[in-house]
């Protein structure tokens, strides 16, 4: 089971009241969107949004034994770079606060099967919905030498990308590149053996850049954080997490640099050491988040 990171950070931020509509636009395991569903209670509803069926089909089921629980989720399996129409095709709103708790859940890493998880060994998907028709075997065995060197670069600030992009290319003229394994085995082959005893696993920054490419991840941030802003009422609050210096550069110069919002974390808000210490996922969590102005 995901364990919602931030959790009572992300109530103090978005603030929900009763009767409110709030949108969750990455539900996931649905930890944050049942805490705010209880707090805009009796009559607000959340609009919870997720990507992966799977999630959905698991969220449908656990809000079905919460009383009036269907009334007051609304389910949306799509991508949240469809905010406005989902909206409007769920005719949600006044909309008072969004949440955005992005990248990936502990069910991609743990149960999903996906090739999420270098220490597993699992084909390489790494998609969040199927329908995706990209998946992390495909770029590795099709792409260009220099498009995945550029990806792992761009994606990973890996400091061997060329040297694992050529091993990828060299191995793939044998036989393609279809495992977590297989890509565990490049990484070690292609990077010095003082490079595979720190403290981050070699094939961490290959397996982030891997999935942010897979899933367009940085484009798909940068489309939904506008029409998030347009959404809002004045006074309505926006709230995300994000897990990597990449995402949390987007968001701080959104919420900066955006007229119409007003930062509320000038730093962002991270974990706790006793919240680190029970999830350590939260350890990389960055919160940051902003008031639509009146104006
Ligand atoms: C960190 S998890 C969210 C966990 C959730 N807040 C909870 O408490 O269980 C991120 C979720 O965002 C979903 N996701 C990723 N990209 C998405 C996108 N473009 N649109 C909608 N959901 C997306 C993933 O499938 C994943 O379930």
């Amino acid at each position: 089971m995901h364990i919602p990171v931030l959790l009572q950070e992300v109530l103090d931020q978005l603030n929900p009241q009763p009767n409110e509509h709030v949108i969750d636009c990455t539900a996931g395991g649905g930890g944050h969107t049942l805490a705010i569903a209880e707090r805009v209670a009796p009559k607000g509803k959340v609009l919870a949004i997720d990507w992966d069926p799977s999630a959905i089909t698991a969220l449908e089921k656990r809000i079905a034994k919460i009383p009036q629980g269907k009334q007051r989720i609304v389910l949306a399996n799509d991508s949240y770079t469809a905010l406005s129409d989902i909206v409007t095709a769920k005719k949600f709103g006044p909309v008072h606060g969004i949440l955005l708790d992005l990248g990936f859940s502990s069910f991609h890493l743990d149960e999903s099967e996906r090739g999420f998880a270098f220490r597993k060994s699992e084909q390489l998907d790494m998609r969040y919905n199927p329908k995706n028709p990209m998946t992390a075997s495909k770029l590795l065995n099709y792409q260009s030498r220099g498009e995945i060197e550029w990806i792992f670069k761009k994606y990973g600030e890996e400091r061997f990308s060329r040297r694992i992009a050529e091993e990828i290319v060299s191995t793939r003229r044998t036989h393609p590149i279809e495992t977590t394994s297989q890509l565990v085995e490049i990484i070690e082959r292609s990077t010095p053996a003082s490079y595979q005893r720190q403290r981050l696993h070699a094939a961490t920054r290959v397996f982030q850049a891997l999935r942010i490419a897979v899933n367009n991840e940085l484009e798909n941030l940068e489309s939904v954080l506008p029409q998030a802003r347009d959404i809002l009422e004045p006074g309505g609050r926006l709230v995300v997490i994000s897990f990597h210096s990449l995402e949390d550069r987007i968001v701080k110069h959104f919420l900066r640099n955006d007229s119409a919002l007003i930062p509320q974390t000038k730093k962002p808000i991270m974990a706790k050491a006793t919240e680190v210490e029970q999830n350590p996922r939260s350890r990389s969590a960055k919160l940051r988040s902003a008031i639509k102005s009146n104006q």
